[in-house]
């Protein structure tokens, strides 16, 4: 980034790439104010307002004991930049991706090959859970086709499958946009499913007006 372009960026957004891949119809790379951000066609997927959500969510879970976390939807790494270099921790991630320009975008504008305890694997974050036998302190869902959440993943099923892969006492954020009547309604139904698996109370966090954040604890 030129210092040039740092400046204009505070005026306007500028675009550095511009591309498309398998899983997201477009991916655009640009600078605004004055940082690297990743958008998909009509979300930003790392280091805009995805950047804040993570700042406010992780301050709702005992990030300091933590010490391995899946976050599945690893996009340009927006999570483990806050939690190695805001937060100064170092808990083991294992990072989930389906789509392996997004990793290329990240490691080339944001320095994700730059974190030695981030591991990142390129899956569909279904068969992940399906196949691992890790089990985590945090567990982080932020699957997200540009506005939304594929379906698969607000099953029941899914949850299940999660639950399993959590340490006792293991913690759950789960992120979903509430952009209009449909969706916001959706978040109830959702609460409902969530709690077929998870019996302790589920807190709902409102983020930067349209997220909705889910917290469970197993
Ligand atoms: C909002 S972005 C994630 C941002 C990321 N958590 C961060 O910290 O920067 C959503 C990501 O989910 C990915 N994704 C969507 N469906 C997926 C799937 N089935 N398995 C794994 N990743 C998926 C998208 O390609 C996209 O990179």
């Amino acid at each position: 980034m030129t210092t040039l372009q740092k400046y204009l960026s505070y005026v306007y957004r500028i675009v550095v790439e511009k591309t498309t891949s398998k899983f997201n119809s477009q991916l655009i790379v640009a600078i605004q104010d004055g940082k690297y951000v990743l958008n998909a066609k009509n979300a930003n997927y790392s280091f805009a307002t995805l950047h804040k959500v993570f700042q406010q969510a992780l301050k709702k879970v005992e990030i300091q004991n933590v010490k391995s976390i899946l976050v599945l939807g690893c996009g340009a790494g927006s999570i483990p930049a806050i939690v190695y270099k805001e937060l100064g921790l170092k808990p083991k991630i294992d990072a989930i991706e389906i789509d392996e320009k997004v990793i290329e975008l990240g490691n080339k504008y944001f320095g994700l090959d730059q974190y030695s305890h981030l591991n990142v694997v390129i899956d569909d974050a279904m068969n992940f859970v399906k196949s691992t036998n890790n089990k985590y302190d945090l567990i982080l869902v932020d699957l997200f086709k540009g506005i939304n959440v594929p379906e698969e993943f607000l099953s029941q099923h899914f949850f299940e499958q999660l639950k399993s892969l959590l340490n006792d006492n293991g913690e759950l954020l789960f992120n979903y946009v509430a952009y209009n009547h449909e969706t916001k309604h959706r978040v109830k139904d959702i609460e409902n499913v969530l709690a077929k698996s998870f019996s302790n109370r589920i807190k709902i966090h409102q983020l930067e007006n349209i997220n909705r954040v889910f917290y469970v604890k197993k």
